[in-house]
């Protein structure tokens, strides 16, 4: 009994944490390529979106909801929330871990996407789509230098697509109005951009529509197959976290507002139902 207790408590579910329904299209990716893990996925819905808030802020929430998947037994947190990886990632790896879970380990969807992003590009322009946050912290136009020194990067703020993706009216006129503006402006900075990156886990919903209103040879990317690929490759390289993944094929879903609201939307970003239960992260 008691080695079995030791056992079970060894190992835990992966984490996946986003602000609210985006990191979906993330999990949906990873549980399709590595089905076997256990997941526990948590969208802080009651205190997103995350993309107009302050490094300070987003850090805060980013770090209470790791702490909070520690706790659940996680030893490895996938950020799948861009803003949070572009503003929070990198302290809570480098300051925070070492004193509070140095067994532990937090990724995050900037690094595997800036990885690939070269290999995609044939004229070395890439255009990057994100919210505020993401656009303002320029942490893709830092991380593809590294990777790609040659390949020039220009964003584009696109602030009103997560309200429109959240609130289901993204197939409406305005909608339209608003996604055609963004990519105009883009396009705008070259007109060689050959290579679009989502670099916002809400923005895969509407590929298509991203894609009517780019030239035709434009490659549009989702970062959920990259991330999940890379999540593979990470786990074969890190036995020793690999090993303390719990491997019963569940996938838990925790939200900070309300859970039937999760359920409702969260299946559209998920492509399949959901059951979550609501978490009050302040107890
Ligand atoms: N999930 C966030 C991202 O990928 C977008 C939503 C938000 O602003 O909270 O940047």
């Amino acid at each position: 009994m008691v080695l079995l207790f030791l056992h079970m408590s060894d190992t835990g579910p992966i984490g996946v944490f986003d602000s609210g329904y985006g990191g979906l299209t993330v999990l949906r990716e990873i549980t399709k390529l590595l089905p076997q893990y256990d997941y526990l996925y948590f969208g802080d819905n009651a205190r997103a979106p995350y993309g107009p808030r302050s490094f300070e802020t987003v850090y805060h929430y980013t770090l209470q909801s790791v702490e909070w998947f520690f706790k659940q037994g996680c030893s490895l947190v996938v950020l799948a929330c861009n803003t949070a990886s572009a503003k929070a990632l990198r302290t809570i790896q480098q300051n925070d871990l070492p004193n509070i879970a140095p067994e532990k380990r937090v990724l995050g969807v900037i690094r595997p996407t800036t990885e690939r992003i070269g290999e995609l590009t044939t004229s070395g322009k890439v255009g990057v789509l994100g919210t505020n946050g993401t656009v303002k912290s320029q942490s893709y136009l830092i991380e593809i230098k590294k990777f790609y020194p040659d390949v020039e990067v220009f964003q584009e703020a696109c602030p009103m697509w997560v309200p429109l993706i959240e609130n289901n009216e993204y197939e409406t006129e305005g909608a339209d109005f608003f996604v055609e503006k963004n990519l105009k402006n883009l396009m705008r900075q070259s007109p060689d951009i050959d290579t679009v990156l989502l670099a916002c886990t809400h923005y895969p919903l509407i590929k298509d529509k991203i894609e009517t209103f780019l030239p035709g040879h434009v490659k549009v990317v989702s970062q959920g197959i990259i991330v999940a690929e890379s999540l593979a490759a990470y786990l074969l390289r890190h036995t020793e976290i690999e090993k303390k993944c719990s491997k019963n094929a569940q996938v838990s879903f925790y939200t900070t507002d309300s859970a039937e609201d999760f359920d409702r939307n969260g299946s559209t970003f998920y492509g399949k139902p959901v059951q979550s239960k609501h978490l009050n992260l302040e107890v």
